[in-house]
């Protein structure tokens, strides 16, 4: 077996030291095969279903510069046992007894057998039947109550529903769920004691990995040292799809190169002159953040981008480096006009998203090189942007196309167009043609019209399990209507548009 250094992290208060641990083991084949702990579930194995939710509390700094700690519901079925060295871990096995979880304001420990909130309001609101999801709920309303429940302010269904996108349940219809969400808030508060934990953590500080089969390097430079002596490591970030291809295609992995803990990579910064530089190693759910407060119509793109536990994981970084082509990040990068940023200890290289990508799952990404930086543009005072994904479901679901079209108007003319396009190509792509068509062309419906027939003629799409080729053709003329529709005022036709409603008795 590759040697690889003790994991450790606390859990229910205490350090957890773990020995021989294979680089390539996941966290939840560590839970209920390693540690017998077999409360957390599996069902997919693949991230989809969320049966498996654990929380991870890490260190953190809030906006005052405080020490702080960050929860974060993820998936453990395709996570990586050692990404969680130096953290903590609460599964649904721990809420209960965890003795740094106590009544707000108060130093004692809570009674034996005392529920949490979120166990409380499931029971409460009959939020489970046959069972089988209900440590994944529980464990993401625990993540919801750590990061949303305030006294006095209400979780809204829409809330509830974006918080639990990651957790299906194929029993209850979801409403008793939702019920239980909303109820946590009106149950005593508990709180995790926060200056115990983050002592706790700080103890677990570890010097500079060595030469054991996982590495994760706290700094650019070491990391860009450990990728030149080792090129063929297998590169890791949030795990979302390369825990896949040990689950799903039984792949091992002796040596494991996690990017994540380098600290460059882990920031949004400002550019100068405008945009942002987003570390590879930032999370979706914090670089789709970062895009949105500048660019707020792109809100429930994100919000689509697969469920919080996935987002909670995955990276922009690692969707960009893996360059699949129903990826949902790229078609908005490319459309962006954002470049990625390269890096190896030869030095950095920046190129424009789309010429990443050769073929599929191919790329430009020399062995000693990594994806560094994702550097986008600063909004144009006169840009029309939307980002659109058509899939099966609303939530938790991959595109069966991706279509992302920016436009930046001068007098009723189209100056810039810039167009991504997933889901109708090996890669993602960049739709010159069309872009083409509407330079310098007034905008009007018949420019959006030659537009989308360019769109069409552009891409031969394939058939597969989620569309098929002429769908997928028939969609990018049809989106490139509904952008114009939109770019005039009118509202899509959207599942987005209907709101969630609360029905009463
Ligand atoms: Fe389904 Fe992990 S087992 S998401
Ligand atoms: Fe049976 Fe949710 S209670 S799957």
């Amino acid at each position: 077996m590759t040697t690889t250094r003790p994991l450790t992290f606390i859990r229910r208060g205490k350090r957890v030291t773990l020995h021989d641990v294979a680089p390539d083991r996941t966290l939840l084949d560590l839970l209920r095969e390693d540690l017998h702990h077999t409360g957390t579930k599996e069902g997919c194995g693949e991230g989809d279903c969320g049966a498996c939710t654990v929380v991870l509390g890490e260190r953190a700094t809030d906006t005052n510069g405080q020490p702080a700690i960050t929860y974060r519901a993820i998936n453990s079925c395709i996570r990586l046992a050692h990404s969680i060295d130096g953290m903590a871990l609460w599964t649904v096995e721990d809420l209960a007894t965890d003795p740094l979880i106590r009544p707000a304001g108060g130093d004692a420990a809570p009674p034996p057998g005392c529920l949490h909130p979120a166990q409380e309001s499931m029971v409460a609101c009959h939020g489970s039947q046959c069972g089988f999801c209900t440590p994944g709920f529980v464990m993401s309303l625990f993540g919801m109550y750590q990061n949303r429940v305030v006294p006095g302010q209400s979780i809204s269904r829409a809330q509830a529903q974006e918080d639990l996108s990651g957790n299906l349940c194929r029993c209850t219809g979801y409403r008793p769920i939702f019920d239980a969400a909303q109820r946590m808030e009106t149950l005593p508060r508990v709180a995790v004691d926060e200056a115990a934990l983050l002592s706790q953590l700080g103890a677990l500080a570890h010097p500079p990995q060595g030469t054991e089969g996982y590495q994760a390097p706290a700094t650019l430079a070491s990391l860009l040292q450990a990728r030149a002596e080792r090129p063929h490591a297998q590169i890791v970030a949030g795990c979302t799809d390369v825990g896949l291809w040990i689950t799903k295609q039984h792949r091992q992995f002796a040596q494991v190169l996690d990017v994540t803990r380098a600290a460059e990579l882990r920031r949004v910064e400002p550019l100068p002159g405008g945009g942002l530089r987003i570390g590879a190693a930032v999370n979706l759910q914090d670089a789709y953040a970062a895009l949105c407060a500048t660019r707020p119509q792109l809100q429930n793109f994100a919000a689509r981008f697969a469920g919080l536990p996935v987002r909670n994981s995955g990276t922009l970084g690692g969707n960009v480096a893996n360059g699949s082509p129903i990826g949902d990040s790229m078609p908005l990068l490319i459309a962006l006009d954002a470049q990625v940023v390269l890096a190896s200890v030869r030095g950095q290289r920046a190129l424009p998203l789309e010429s990443l990508y050769t073929g599929y799952r191919q790329n430009v990404i020399a062995a000693d090189e990594i994806v560094a930086f994702i550097d986008v543009p600063p909004a144009a005072d006169d840009e029309f942007l939307r980002a659109y994904k058509v899939s099966k479901r609303q939530d938790d679901d991959i595109s069966a196309v991706c279509l992302a079209i920016r436009l930046v108007l001068r007098d009723g003319v189209v100056a810039h167009a810039s167009i991504g396009a997933g889901g109708v190509a090996a890669t993602p792509a960049r739709a010159r043609d069309a872009e083409a068509t509407l330079v310098g062309r007034p905008w009007s419906a018949e420019a959006a019209t030659a537009a989308g027939a360019a769109l069409q003629a552009e891409f031969s799409p394939i058939s597969d399990m989620r569309a098929s080729s002429a769908y997928r053709s028939v969609l990018l003329g049809n989106l490139l209507q509904r952008f114009w529709r939109e770019s005039q005022g009118q509202a899509g036709a959207s599942l987005a548009s209907i709101d969630i409603v609360e029905l009463t008795a």
